[in-house]
């Protein structure tokens, strides 16, 4: 394969806390720890745009405490058109639960869906993580 070369322009701080965290993920170079970069990026970009269903897992954090919050995270998930398929809950400490929801749907019925999770007061984290699944 034919490749091109670029020169990258960087501050000596960003650069040496760049190279030590490529030394610590274990690249054989700078470049090859760049083009993985761009290769994230876009697959980042193509995963945040477009329609389509998708699967994607949830990772939330709250405080069952939280007043109502249990009640109002079983109910978000029943009024939304994106599909729950499955849940794993695990306690943390007292007060505290980490899940993780397995969402199915038209991407942007699964990201409503999160957004909403998300947005519960005593919920914290959030992150999702979605794949194409597209026959
Ligand atoms: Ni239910
Ligand atoms: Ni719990």
């Amino acid at each position: 394969m034919a490749v091109e070369r670029v020169g990258v322009s960087f501050e000596p701080e960003l650069l040496s806390r760049f190279d030590a965290l490529i030394r610590e993920k274990g690249y054989a170079s700078r470049s090859e720890a760049l083009r993985d970069l761009a290769r994230e990026s876009i697959a980042k970009a193509e995963m945040d745009s477009g329609s389509g269903t998708v699967m994607g897992t949830l990772t939330i954090l709250y405080d069952h405490d939280a007043s109502g919050l249990s009640h109002r995270l079983v109910h978000v998930q029943h009024e939304h058109h994106a599909d729950v398929m499955s849940t794993l809950h695990v306690h943390v400490d007292e007060r505290n639960c980490l899940e993780v929801l397995l969402i199915k749907g038209e991407r942007s019925d699964v990201k409503l869906l999160a957004d909403r999770i998300r947005a519960l007061k005593g919920v914290a984290l959030g992150e999702l993580a979605l794949v194409k699944a597209d026959a």
